[in-house]
């Protein structure tokens, strides 16, 4: 990943509070400026104190909800 691929914003909204913003990477993760805690369909929270951090969207990561850059890889194909 390069510094140009993150695009991270604060912005006010109506009431004066910020709002984070986040950035969706075509086939790869979601990038929200941490600290961050997710929690997970089944009630589990993992949390991450990096400035950036990279939540996979793919499903493939070995270290989920974190990207692992396993989004990468490219799948073979079969050759059936
Ligand atoms: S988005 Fe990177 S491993 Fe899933």
């Amino acid at each position: 990943m390069t510094s140009e691929d993150v695009t991270v914003a604060r912005t006010e909204n109506g009431a004066g509070a910020e709002r984070t913003a986040v950035r969706v990477v075509r086939g790869g993760p979601v990038l929200v400026e941490g600290p961050v805690d997710i929690e997970l369909p089944d009630g589990c929270r993992v949390q991450s104190d990096r400035f950036m951090v990279a939540i996979c969207a793919c499903g493939r990561s070995k270290n989920y909800p974190l990207c692992d850059t396993s989004h990468r890889k490219r799948r073979r194909r079969s050759t059936d």
